[in-house]
């Protein structure tokens, strides 16, 4: 009797869903397992400026780069013992992460960079902060970003990675393209491309552009679309380069004592670099000390970024309110900006502009219809919003966690009940 009923319950289940998506292979198993997968494209150089935004960054496509870091003197010559001995060690503060396995509510701890390497080995600490001004002499510009452009324009942001191995990074996408070498350890990164599964990776706190499913058990009851992706994986070696496309969905581990430095820039301007302007052949002597970075709260002024991150914001499907466009415009802001008049009546105003149908339903279709004079206003109000948020597009949990005011409302994922508070705080 118990077992007829078990089966009716069992096929009523199976009936409702369609496929019981926990006999799929890789549920509860690790992002980027049982699933089809395929390897990233791998050269033995660097390549020429033309080749790199011709052949991967126009095209968004991942490519590693074997052995490229090795033309930097950082390489091999960054031992601790070298950092122990530079004398701004002991004074300059870095940002340090506390946990291995990355949670976007995590603390973050300040410590001089002496503590963090005194005691890294035998912690789950992880400096996530930037390149220390007094080492930046030694990390060369990666040959195919050595351009007038770029270098004076382009760059946002460079940080180093560095932890005693075993970090895992939360699922997500940052809005700059990237180029990560790795001086020690080991990596492996998993990707998805947003052109073919982007509506399949539920990316649910689109605020920080990440995915709160767990890393190492993925659970296809929750997350259904993760049971239809493909992947791809690289492994990266100390010596080894590789990109990372802007806004392709990505994950990464750590193995053994582990260093990396990354540099950030803008997507948007690659499509017309001149090429006579890059250096051809590479200059070793250009490093990290001779670049500039505008830092990702200049972002926000570029209307080519505002409106990618306004598409992730509203999502694939048939719009959204304006109560979730808040929601996912603040994330844990939310609360505290909502008390704020400024930034009611600007996202109103921003809500009314984008929704050309007049639908109160926020699309991409929308959002393909705006014009570039509302497009520019948009970002002037986004800009203003990103100077009251103090960063929102800070999301590489580079952003030092500056209290805990807001911490009984920031885990609340009720849709319902968030969508009615809004609907009166609106
Ligand atoms: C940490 O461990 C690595 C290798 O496992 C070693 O090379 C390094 O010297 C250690 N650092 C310190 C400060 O003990
Ligand atoms: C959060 O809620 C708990 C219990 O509900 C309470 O004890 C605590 O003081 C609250 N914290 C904040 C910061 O409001």
């Amino acid at each position: 009797m118990t077992n007829l009923l078990w089966l009716l319950l069992l096929g009523t289940v199976v009936a409702v869903c369609g496929t019981d998506l926990t006999l799929e292979k890789g549920h509860l198993k690790p992002f980027g397992e049982g699933r089809p997968s395929q390897p990233v494209e791998e050269l033995d150089y660097f390549p020429s400026a033309e080749e790199f935004f011709e052949n991967y960054v126009k095209p968004l496509k991942p490519v590693k780069m074997k052995g490229a870091a090795k033309m930097s003197s950082a390489f091999g010559k960054w031992t601790d013992d070298y950092f122990l001995a530079q004398d701004e060690a002991d004074v300059h503060k870095v940002s340090v992460e506390t946990k291995k396995k990355e949670s976007r509510e995590q603390d973050v701890e300040s410590m001089s960079f002496k503590e963090f390497v005194s005691k890294y080995n035998h912690t789950e600490h992880y400096m996530v902060d930037g390149v220390p001004k007094y080492l930046r002499h030694e990390i060369m510009i990666p040959c195919p970003l050595q351009c007038e452009q770029l270098m004076d324009n382009d760059f946002v942001d460079n940080v180093m990675w560095y932890s005693s191995g075993g970090t895992k990074s939360v699922v997500h996408t940052d809005s700059v393209d990237n180029i990560n070498c790795l001086y020690r350890g080991e990596k492996t990164l998993v990707f998805v491309d947003p052109s073919k599964y982007g509506d399949k990776v539920d990316i649910d706190k689109p605020q920080g552009a990440y995915s709160t499913m767990d890393v190492d058990s993925v659970d296809y009851t929750k997350f259904p679309g993760m049971s239809e992706v493909e992947f791809y994986h690289v492994d990266i070696t100390a010596g080894d380069c590789l990109y990372i496309p802007y806004l392709w969905i990505h994950q990464v581990r750590s193995y053994g004592s582990n260093l990396a430095v990354n540099i950030w820039w803008k997507h948007h301007l690659s499509s017309d670099l001149d090429y006579t302007q890059c250096n051809d052949p590479c200059d070793t002597q250009l490093t990290l000390a001779d670049a500039k970075f505008a830092g990702f709260t200049e972002l926000a002024r570029d209307p080519e970024e505002v409106k990618s991150q306004l598409r992730s914001f509203v999502g694939h499907g048939d719009g959204v309110k304006i109560s979730k466009f808040v929601k996912n415009l603040l994330g844990d802001n939310l609360i505290v900006l909502l008390q704020n008049d400024d930034v009611k009546t600007s996202i109103n105003e921003m809500f009314t502009l984008l929704d050309i149908d007049k639908n109160a339903l926020l699309s991409r279709d929308d959002l393909d219809k705006v014009s570039d004079e509302a497009w520019s206003e948009v970002s002037d109000i986004m800009y203003s919003i990103e100077q009251d948020i103090g960063g929102y597009y800070d999301d590489e949990n580079i952003d030092i966690d500056d209290g805990d005011d807001d911490e009984n409302n920031s885990n609340n994922d009720d849709d319902d009940s968030d969508e009615m508070d809004l609907h009166e705080e609106l």
